[in-house]
């Protein structure tokens, strides 16, 4: 088809390899990915499913849905298998959900590149509402209300609101207050809310709270989640959805497995294994992302110090491994550099200091703002063994490799706002 874009971020990979490969030094902030060592009975369960060959149901099998039934049961969400899909990430699934829905698409603004291409795929428009001060990955409630309103009044049928929670690209939770605001709108405009919770087990502090639009209007909330982030699984694509337990969660996801048949069959049966061993969450699973959370949270945190430090405003991260500052205070001394909005600042960050983010309007921010977002779980090192090491570690910051690419950020974002 004519026209079509790479996603930024993928694309973002490709120009961020060819600059490496003639031989630019880069720090490379501009991918969700948590770059973390594999889990190693993860692989062992891998090698043990290879025996596995034959096609299976399109669903997924029965003991990886029973898997994730008990998974969403507990998390205050009482599921059967039979509410369950399973399939080769989150992201088909989430296209699955785009192709067999009506109506405007509601997304906050910013929020993960993906949502609004796969709208657009599935011949939708999609809206962007500006994100409250509070956190992002949800839009703020009163313009989305101001929007559903405007859509009434154009003859428009607000179809979807997409949360993410925890947040892509701001690393912020939705507080529970605005979570039951905009349920109240969903309820008010008969919309579909669609919780992106593929960071759900990257939560800085176990202590923070969380509050799923499942909990709340349970009968019109579609979850999806996946392995992706939490046990840094991305390359073997295991994601997964929750629908409601009454005649429209059983719609729809008729109508997702019905996509799924002609799209991607089934999720891998080794992959199957996998993931009915991670989402049965054994002690020993529990214990590795709790540790993998905290190191997240840990080199979140000096990042987004040394981006304030620097002048920046910026969300404090409670969650996934993600920081979005904003350089509006420091825009005279930015605009010095001829750095005036989006495109400019990541162009320049790039040329000048060799760091690749990914640029605010990417992300469906507005052109003319200094934002961006770093992904800052790709600083555990490039080795496996600086990774694990990081991983290990009672202070990663103390490790040399990891702080002396913090370092690096700090210097060049000095320098950058001087
Ligand atoms: C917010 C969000 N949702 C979904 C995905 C897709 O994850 P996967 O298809 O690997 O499950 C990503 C990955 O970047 C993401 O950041």
């Amino acid at each position: 088809m004519a026209g079509r874009k790479v996603s930024p971020n993928l694309e973002l990979n490709r120009i961020v390899d060819e600059r490496r490969a003639v031989g630019e030094s880069l720090v490379h902030l501009g991918f969700g990915e948590a770059r973390l060592p594999v889990f190693a009975p993860l692989a062992r369960q891998l090698a043990a499913g290879a025996a596995y060959n034959a096609y299976g149901p399109v669903a997924g099998g029965l003991p990886v849905r029973e898997a994730v039934a008990g998974y969403f049961t507990r998390r205050r969400l009482p599921t059967g298998p039979d509410q369950v899909l399973v399939a080769p990430g989150s992201k088909p699934l989430l296209m699955g959900l785009q192709h067999v829905t009506g109506g405007e698409v509601y997304l906050p603004k910013p929020a993960w590149n993906t949502y609004a291409p796969q709208a657009a795929l599935a011949g939708k428009r999609a809206i962007g509402v500006p994100i409250p001060p509070e956190s992002g990955g949800i839009p703020d409630p009163a313009v989305l209300r101001e929007e559903l309103r405007a859509a009434r009044t154009r003859g428009a049928t607000p179809g979807m609101v997409i949360l993410t929670l925890p947040d892509n690209p701001t690393g912020t939770i939705a507080p529970a207050r605005l979570v039951r605001e905009v349920c109240a709108l969903a309820e008010e405009y008969d919309l579909l809310v669609v919780s992106d919770e593929v960071y759900r087990d990257v939560i800085h502090d176990p202590a923070t709270e969380f509050l799923s639009p499942a909990d709340v209007v349970p009968h019109r909330t579609v979850v999806t989640t996946g392995l992706s982030k939490s046990l840094a699984l991305g390359g073997w694509r295991i994601g997964c959805a929750r629908f409601p337990g009454n005649p429209l969660g059983r719609r729809l996801r008729d109508d997702v497995v019905a996509v799924g048949s002609e799209v991607w069959s089934t999720l891998a049966a080794p992959m199957q294994e996998v993931a009915e061993y991670a989402f049965s969450e054994p002690p020993e699973l529990r214990a590795w992302l709790g540790r993998a959370a905290r190191l997240h949270g840990t080199v979140a945190r000096a990042v987004h110090a040394l981006l304030t430090d620097a002048g920046a405003s910026c969300r404090p991260p409670t969650g996934a491994f993600y920081v979005y500052p904003d350089f509006e205070p420091v825009r005279d001394a930015l605009a010095r550099r001829g750095v005036t909005d989006s495109p400019s600042l990541f162009a320049h960050l790039l040329d000048e200091y060799g760091i690749a983010v990914l640029a605010g309007h990417q992300l469906g921010d507005d052109e003319g703002a200094l934002r961006f977002k770093a992904a800052t779980s790709l600083l555990y090192g490039p080795t496996r063994e600086e990774q694990q090491a990081a991983l290990d570690a009672e202070d990663p910051l103390r490790l040399p490799h990891v702080d002396s690419v913090l370092t690096r950020l700090a210097e060049s974002f000095a320098k950058l706002t001087a």
